[in-house]
């Protein structure tokens, strides 16, 4: 639904308001006599393209004033706002023009989704950018095209170098609508094989020789920022046209689809159905003696519990994933549904 249908579909309450003079302006100037105050429409208010560059340059500037989380939501909000209106004039978005002076003047602003800063208050798991962006998204679109695009961007997060080098080069070039640099360096890239902040921080921070508490680091957080809303805002694009499966694919490392074979969101708990999830399983499980030990993978295969050797172990439990998986996607072939489709 667009402005002119959300202004047409408004348009018989808001006779009966001015009649009672109680109009209050909560939208945009234009738009404010035609509406009921405390009118917010149901989800998604709806999507129309926008130029990924524009946020990217928004979400840098969005993380100067509230961080990672707080700034991948404040940037593709505000572009909608711009791009859409009503009923985005409904939420509690700062201005462009109050964000710049906020930071230039060193003052506190909020915005929803702020508090996804640092993994959750400095808490270090789920990076901001994306949780701010994937919140973003949740207003826009469908409920499908939410966890499917927010799925997809965390998987891209997981395997891309940031900061990107588009970003490296406004920085360097001053194309960034900060009014003061925390860097204007070309930074060291780095990719997090995870979306934990913690992981996505610690390993950018030993790839580049920069402490977390430096400013460098900060400045990388906030070209991630840019890039992940900008990115976020790219798959919105392909899929408003279509094209989502050409441009973001879920594309699991192969670890993670051999673990999945056994290890997934299901109902049969002896074969593994105790755990759920697309991460990158290897950048924390490293170890697979599990399965050599004395368990049902031994008894059934016949691996050697007493002589560990981990290819000879990871070997064996791709070989037995690779067996399953056939029947695995059998299964799917009669019916069987894919994760995000149920009960979560
Ligand atoms: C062929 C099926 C299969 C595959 C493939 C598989 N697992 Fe397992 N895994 C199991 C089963 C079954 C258990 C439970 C063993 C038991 O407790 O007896 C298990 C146990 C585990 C455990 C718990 C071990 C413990 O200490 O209890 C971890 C962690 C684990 N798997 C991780 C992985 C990862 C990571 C991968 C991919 C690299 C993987 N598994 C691949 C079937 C599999
Ligand atoms: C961010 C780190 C991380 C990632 C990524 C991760 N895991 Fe885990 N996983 C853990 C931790 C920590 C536990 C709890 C281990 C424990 O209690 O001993 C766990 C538990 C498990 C268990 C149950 C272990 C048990 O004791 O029975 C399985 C099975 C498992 N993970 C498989 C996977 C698979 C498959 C993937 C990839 C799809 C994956 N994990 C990704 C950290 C991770």
């Amino acid at each position: 639904m667009d402005r002119r249908d959300f202004l047409k579909s408004t348009l018989a309450v808001s006779g009966v308001m001015l009649l009672g003079g109680a109009n209050v302006a909560l939208a945009a100037p234009e738009e404010t006599q035609s509406r009921q105050a405390d009118e917010v429409p149901p989800l998604p208010w709806g999507y129309e393209e926008l130029d990924p560059e524009y946020v990217r340059k928004l979400g840098h500037l969005g993380y100067y004033a509230f961080a990672c989380s707080g700034g991948a939501f404040w940037a593709i909000m505000t572009a909608l706002r711009e791009k859409i209106g009503y009923p985005y004039t409904l939420l509690p978005l700062p201005s462009i023009e109050e964000v710049k002076t906020a930071v230039a003047e060193k003052k506190s602003l909020m915005v929803p989704m702020l508090y996804g800063e640092g993994g959750v208050g400095g808490f270090a798991s789920l990076c901001g950018a994306p949780n701010g962006a994937c919140s973003a998204i949740n207003y826009a679109v469908e409920k499908e095209v939410v966890l499917d695009v927010s799925r997809k961007l965390l998987r891209w997060y997981e395997k891309t170098p940031f900061p990107s080098e588009i970003s490296n080069e406004y920085a360097v070039n001053h194309q960034f609508l900060v009014p003061k640099y925390k860097s204007d360096k070309s930074l060291p890239q780095s990719v997090a094989n995870s979306v934990l902040c913690h992981v996505s921080v610690s390993r950018w921070c030993v790839a580049s020789g920069y402490a977390s508490g430096s400013s460098e680091r900060s400045e990388r957080c906030g070209r991630l920022t840019g890039d992940v809303a900008a990115m976020a805002v790219s798959f919105l694009n392909a899929q408003l046209n279509g094209k989502l499966d050409e441009v973001a694919s879920l594309s699991l490392t192969q670890s993670t689809t051999e673990c999945r074979t056994c290890h997934e969101k299901g109902t049969d708990y002896e074969e593994g159905d105790f755990t759920r999830g697309y991460m990158e399983c290897e950048s924390c499980h490293t170890d697979m003696r599990p399965h050599i030990a004395e368990n049902k993978i031994r008894t059934a295969f016949g691996v050697d519990v007493e002589t560990w050797a981990g290819a000879a172990a990871v070997g064996t439990v791709a070989g037995i994933g690779s067996h399953l998986v056939a029947n695995k996607v059998r299964n799917k072939e009669n019916g069987a549904t894919e994760e995000g489709q149920e009960d979560s």
